[in-house]
């Protein structure tokens, strides 16, 4: 009894490593959002623009050829396992013990480095296509900065500034016209990761990294950061929207208006300039040019408050504006103690900003 129960208790072990190295292989990849129910789940096995096509196709080589090795390697210890399993009256014999074949070792050498050196082949083929694309003519060149917790967005040939919704042109069938983007960061690392669109690229301070994408299809496409970056890395959400390239020059030029100085009722105004709103945050058209946080000039133009802490409805702006340590616990904006009437005034005049 003693002996089967060995053998059984190897064989589980075998199958949940096994399992679990199924599951990670599964699992691998998905990004939950922060909020919304089937809303933008993303993987990597279903990248919807080039580069992330382009890096799917070789990993799912170097998948395929880790799955045979493990395969071979996970059916011969099964069989081994099984076939030589410790059975009653063995205990006074040992097995043949074997050592010292040619064959066998040359095999198990020559055979690792050939597939090691295809990978690597395979792999930097697709590494070097990737990082020495050049932009070609009529390509979107944008920076994205990375801070605690959010985006900033940058156009600088196109005057636009806005945070965490990087809106892109798709290439039809007979326009290329990818997006170069430079990424850098205010403070801490982070990286920048939209599954469906490309690798991460990591946004470091005094550095600054390059990377690319080029969809083919609208849409919304969601991102994360992807690399720690402090208490709320996990709401520092981007959002890629990519647009037909009518939509996209329609948004650039909603995007280059300033805002008028009259916007809004004047009450309203008068309560978001007298506070200390305008200290972190700019409003082109306006005096209102503080440089910490994000740019509000089209505001309302954005699906999220909070880099995609929640959505950008009237009430949660409100919420918001009155204490955004609510949303998101940390965050560099602190709760400003406003009273009830500036809290709508403020929001009010948020809302004009189109
Ligand atoms: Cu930024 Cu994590």
């Amino acid at each position: 009894m003693r002996v089967h129960l060995y053998g059984n208790q190897l064989m589980l072990r075998a199958v949940t490593v096994f399992a679990f190295s199924l599951f990670c292989i599964i699992s691998f990849g998905h990004v939950d959002p922060a909020f919304g129910k089937d809303d933008g789940v993303t993987s990597i096995f279903s990248p919807l623009a080039q580069p992330a096509q382009e890096i799917k196709e070789t990993s799912i080589l170097v998948l395929a050829v880790c799955a045979v090795i493990f395969i071979v390697v996970g059916g011969l210890l099964v069989y081994g396992l099984i076939r030589f399993r410790h059975r009653a009256g063995d205990e006074a014999s040992e097995p043949p013990q074997v050592y010292g074949s040619n064959q066998i070792e040359l095999a198990w050498t020559v055979l690792p480095i050939l597939i090691v050196f295809v990978l690597i082949l395979v792999t930097s083929r697709t590494i070097a296509d990737i990082q020495n694309r050049k932009p070609p003519p009529g390509a979107v060149q944008a920076t994205v900065v990375g801070h605690q917790w959010w985006w900033e967005i940058r156009y600088p040939e196109l005057g636009i500034v806005t945070a965490n919704e990087l809106h892109v042109p798709a290439s039809t069938g007979n326009s290329h016209q990818p997006t170069f983007l430079k990424l850098q960061s205010a403070d801490v690392a982070h990286s920048f990761w939209v599954p469906q669109l490309a690798g991460k690229t990591d946004l470091i301070p005094n550095k600054e990294n390059r990377m690319w994408i080029e969809p083919t299809i609208p849409g919304t496409y969601l991102g994360n950061c992807a690399e720690y970056c402090g208490t709320q890395h996990a709401r520092m959400l981007i959002r890629v929207v990519v647009q037909s390239p009518e939509e996209f020059d329609r948004w650039v030029k909603d995007q280059q208006q300033a805002i008028s100085g009259a916007s809004g009722a004047a009450e309203d105004r008068k309560a978001f300039f007298a506070n200390s709103c305008v200290n972190c945050h700019t409003i082109r058209g306006t005096s209102a040019q503080g440089k910490f946080g994000p740019d509000l000039t089209h505001l309302m133009n954005r699906e999220t408050l909070g880099a995609g802490a929640v959505t950008n409805t009237p009430d949660n702006l409100r919420l918001w504006v009155r204490d955004p340590q609510k949303f998101k616990v940390g965050c560099l904006m602190p709760n400003m103690q406003l009273t009830d009437q500036e809290v709508n005034q403020i929001a009010a005049y948020l809302q004009t900003l189109k």
